[in-house]
């Protein structure tokens, strides 16, 4: 009889929830500084990845903001251009920002749960993932988010360590670290699934409403 990861193996879906069997400790609060995180991301040799990735990606935009913006992995352009969400979905991503008044780089911060490219963009693999988790966590450390958006079953279920359905994880708000975190819909998804573009919309503004409760006016 095929066992539970047999069949999702099959179904090509990664199985996200070994990282509690994987995940390594948090590293120590303090063991980065941003100088050290970007050379020990651009120098990391602790997954399969860093062969075949072109170079390591640790994100973009205003290191004090607000909001942290968390998806999956680069693709072939981030991992050309050494910034997450440069191509098709990151236009998307773009747009999805603004919707709710927000702009990539200020008081946003975008990066993936993994730094380095998974080749042919396949599914990124549980020791993957942990190994990449300190960096991560570091992120969340020295940018001290007031609100985390998740995008894609993925990314989601890896935060959030879950197999549940993206569709169940959405319309709630979460914590990661302590930090409120909403999931939405990865803007590659939408791209190819229009129908779901009003159930994105719902999330950010859930996401708005949620940040704007934390962060009454002065
Ligand atoms: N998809 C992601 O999840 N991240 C990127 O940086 C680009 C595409």
């Amino acid at each position: 009889m095929l066992s539970r990861d047999d069949v999702f193996s099959e179904l090509g879906i990664g199985p996200v929830w070994r990282l509690r069997e994987t995940a390594p400790e948090q590293s120590a609060p303090g063991t980065y500084t941003w100088d050290t995180l970007a050379d020990a991301v651009a120098r990391c040799t602790a997954c399969k990845l860093s062969t075949t990735r072109t170079q390591g990606v640790l994100g973009v935009g205003d290191r004090n903001a607000d909001w942290l913006i968390i998806g999956e992995a680069p693709g072939a352009d981030e991992d050309r251009l050494g910034e997450p969400f440069v191509g098709q979905a990151g236009k998307l991503l773009d747009a999805m920002l603004a919707s709710i008044g927000l702009k990539r780089g200020d008081n946003v911060y975008i990066t993936n749960v993994l730094k380095s490219r998974p080749p042919g963009n396949r599914n990124p693999e549980p020791d993957e993932v942990a190994a990449c988790r300190p960096y991560l966590l570091a992120q969340i450390e020295l940018i001290q988010p007031k609100l985390i958006l998740a995008l894609g079953r993925f990314a989601a279920q890896s935060l959030l360590d879950t197999d549940e359905a993206i569709a169940r994880l959405r319309g709630r708000v979460h914590r990661f670290q302590g930090v409120p975190l909403v999931v939405t819909y990865h803007p590659a998804y939408l791209l190819r699934t229009l129908s779901d573009k009003a159930r994105a919309w719902e999330d950010l503004c859930l996401a708005r409403r949620t940040y704007t409760s934390l962060t009454p006016d002065p």
